[in-house]
Order: structure tokens, then C-alpha cells, then sequence
């Protein structure tokens, strides 16, 4: 048995206390929700667009409600094709069933996990309305070559930037190239409000139908200006994802520290991937030059059974003993769940459509990126001693 105390820090996410201050004040004064668009859902959209030079940002109650509001608002109807990675969380694909469309799944293109140009070209047909991406674990994908194809074809492109906040190419941030661009603000994201999500588009019209299948009245009169839009601002068109005043004051609180948590969490990655890469049978996941994979939600590396000498499961199984948190890849494609029973998802001969997905999620294990925020020195010590001890066994 180990007899050291547990070496992990609290898991993101972690709030600094002006922030829970702020909540508490919020709280006191009954102003746990808020029905118009508020000083502190204001201040949360307003950055969000400012920093990723958008004219419009939403937010709204969850990643997913973003993903369903950008879909409707871009025109998807029951029976339209959406192309969308099978590398993916469910929600990039699952709105659009709400809709009555179908989602088309894609195989990855890149070691990165990440969609192409050219895996997204093989899957459009006549039916293709619009392509979605995943910036897998926060590795922005080549998007001049996919915004160039979903010009050449006239389709809508939406980025799911989830898992990618503050990621960047060499000239641009995610979240700046699709007609839309969802963030989830929820859960273990970088940027969370515990449960949120933001939309982001240049389109007034996109952010006006979104705004208005969102919320009504206060909200809607505040930010819909079209004649016919705001002709139903009364009553809205639905549905009511808004985000609460509470939930932005802590994301807000998330974005204001990103880019230090950006280098502290980047610099702790890459450390502990550069020390486990030393032994044999585990290497990195490459990035793309010149990307960076921003605050980095999730963080894999590529394990060879053969050369470690045990199978990926057993392996795991003796880290997971020592109460390391490993596991295998974080999200499991989709092919790999009920909606890989959909059609198209299997080629004529009967093997998988998606190779280079099984192959990946076949081969990565996923280290604990939910930890490496702050002072990481002692957790990765640690990790690479156990580690190190696991395979000289
Ligand atoms: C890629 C991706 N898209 C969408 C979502 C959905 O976000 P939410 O949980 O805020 O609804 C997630 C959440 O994990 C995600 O990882």
C-alpha cells in the first residue's frame, strides 16, 4: 500500500475568492437569476466578443443549448445534413436530432484528433447544410483550408470551441473563423461558470433568432433590433436558455485569468509529457505548428502496447492502482455510441468509416489536465516517480 497523502490539488474549477464575494453579493441582493441582460451577463458577453474581435456574443445556459441556437438560427431543418467530426463530445451532433437533421460523422484527418478539409470533403452531399468542428482538447484545427471549403460549397461553418479557449493558430485565435462559434462554459472547461455556454457570430441575424429562441421580453427588447424579429420579442420563440447572473460572474472571473492560467497549465503539460515521453512506449500528441492549444481541456499521450510491453487496459488498470487518474482517451467517438447506428456510419465491406479515430482512441491515454492549473511541481513529480516505478515492473 502507498501511505502518502493524496497529492492532487482541488480539480479545476477553482475560483478566486473576489469572485465567490461577487456571487454572494449577488445572492444577498435575490439576484440569482436575471431576466434582462445585466451588468454581469453584460460584462461576460462583451469580453467574450472583444476578445475574439466578434460584433455579437450570447450567452446561454449550457455549450449544448449554444450548439442547438447556432444550428436553428443558421437555418438547419428537419432532413439537412450537418458534417460533423465523430471525434467529438455528443452535443457537437445531438442538437441537431432536435432539429430533425442528420448528423453526417467524419473521420479525423490529423494526429491531433482533429476534422480536415479533406475528411470533411469526402462526407458532403447534396443534402450538406453546414460543417461543425471540434477543436479537439483545445488543438485548433486548419481552418483557412476548411473555411475555403465551406465557402467553394456555400455551407455554414460553426466552430465548437469547447475544449480550445484561448487557442490559437499562428495568426488567429479559435473562435474568430465560423459563421458561429460555440464555447461551453460548464463543468471542467477552462472558462466555466459551472453551467454556461457563449455564442459567438458577426451575423446580426444569427445572434437575433438565437437571442430570441433564448429568452423574451426584457432580454430580447434589449438586444433585437430587426422590425420583424422584434415584432415577437414579447414572447420570444421558445425557449429559455439564459445563463444566470451568478454563472457569469464566474466565468467572467475564468476569462479575466486565462491567459495565466494559459502559461502556468502549458508550461506544467509540457513538462510532465516531456518527462513521461522518456519511457518507452509513451510519446506526445504533436501539435500542428505554430497552434497552441490554449487552457488545454485534456491532455493525451500516445501509448505503444508493444513497445511498454502490457496492454493499454492493464496498463492503465496498475497507474489507476496507485490512484493516478488515467484513463483512456476523455470523449469516445461517436461511432462508438448510438449514434454510430445511424446510416452512412460503416463502409460497403463492413469496417469501421473512421479509422484513424479508432486508431487514436485505440492508442491515447489521458493524463489529469484537471489538476495542472497553479503550482503543479509536486503533482508531477509525483505522476513521473509512479510512472516510472509502474513500468520497471
Ligand atoms: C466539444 C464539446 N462540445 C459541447 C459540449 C457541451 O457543453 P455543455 O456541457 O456546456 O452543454 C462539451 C462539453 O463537455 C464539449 O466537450
Amino acid at each position: 500500500m502507498h501511505h502518502h497523502s493524496d497529492p492532487h490539488p482541488q480539480p479545476w474549477p477553482v475560483y478566486p475568492p473576489d469572485a465567490i464575494e461577487a456571487c454572494s453579493g449577488l445572492l444577498t441582493a435575490g439576484r440569482s437569476y436575471d431576466y434582462s441582460r445585466g451588468a454581469e451577463i453584460a460584462a461576460l458577453e462583451d469580453e467574450f466578443a472583444a476578445g475574439h474581435g466578434r460584433a455579437h456574443a450570447l450567452a446561454v445556459n449550457s455549450g449544448t443549448s449554444a450548439l442547438f441556437l447556432a444550428y436553428q438560427a443558421l437555418g438547419v431543418r428537419a432532413g439537412d445534413e450537418v458534417v460533423v467530426p465523430t471525434f467529438t463530445f455528443p452535443a457537437t451532433a445531438t442538437p441537431l436530432r432536435w432539429l430533425g437533421a442528420r448528423p453526417v460523422l467524419v473521420d479525423c484527418g490529423e494526429l491531433t484528433g482533429n476534422v480536415t478539409a479533406e475528411t470533411i470533403a469526402s462526407r458532403i452531399t447534396e443534402r450538406t447544410r453546414g460543417i461543425a468542428v471540434t477543436h479537439l482538447y483545445g488543438h485548433p484545427c486548419d481552418m483557412p483550408a476548411i473555411v475555403r471549403l465551406a465557402r467553394d460549397k456555400g455551407l455554414f461553418l460553426v466552430e465548437d470551441c469547447s475544449h480550445a479557449h484561448g487557442a490559437h493558430d499562428s495568426s488567429r485565435r479559435v473562435g474568430t473563423w465560423g459563421d458561429a462559434a460555440v464555447f461551453s462554459v460548464g463543468a471542467r472547461k477552462p472558462v466555466s461558470g459551472g453551467h454556461g455556454g457563449v455564442l459567438l457570430t458577426d451575423r446580426a441575424d444569427v445572434f437575433e433568432t438565437a437571442c430570441l429562441s433564448s429568452a423574451s421580453q426584457q432580454r430580447s427588447f434589449a438586444s433585437v433590433r430587426d422590425p420583424q424579429r422584434r415584432a415577437v420579442s414579447d414572447t420570444g420563440l421558445g425557449g429559455n436558455l439564459r445563463m444566470s447572473p451568478v454563472a457569469a460572474v464566474l466565468a467572467h472571473a475564468h476569462l479575466r485569468q486565462l491567459d495565466q492560467l494559459i502559461e502556468q497549465k502549458k508550461a506544467n503539460c509540457e513538462q510532465l509529457v516531456r518527462e513521461l515521453a522518456a519511457l518507452p512506449g509513451l510519446s506526445a500528441v504533436i501539435p500542428r505548428p505554430g497552434t497552441d492549444a490554449g487552457g488545454r481541456f485534456g491532455l493525451h499521450m500516445v501509448y505503444d502496447a508493444a513497445e511498454a510491453g502490457l496492454p493499454r487496459a492493464e496498463m492503465i488498470a496498475r497507474l489507476r492502482e496507485r490512484e493516478l487518474r488515467i484513463g483512456s482517451a476523455q470523449t469516445s467517438p461517436l461511432h462508438h455510441t448510438s449514434l454510430g447506428t445511424l446510416p452512412d456510419c460503416r463502409t460497403t465491406s463492413g469496417t469501421s468509416g473512421f479509422p484513424l479515430a479508432d486508431q487514436l482512441a485505440g492508442t491515447w491515454i489521458s493524463l489529469p489536465a484537471d489538476y495542472l492549473h497553479g503550482d503543479a511541481t509536486a503533482l508531477i513529480r509525483h505522476y513521473v516517480r509512479q510512472f516510472k516505478e509502474v513500468w520497471q515492473r
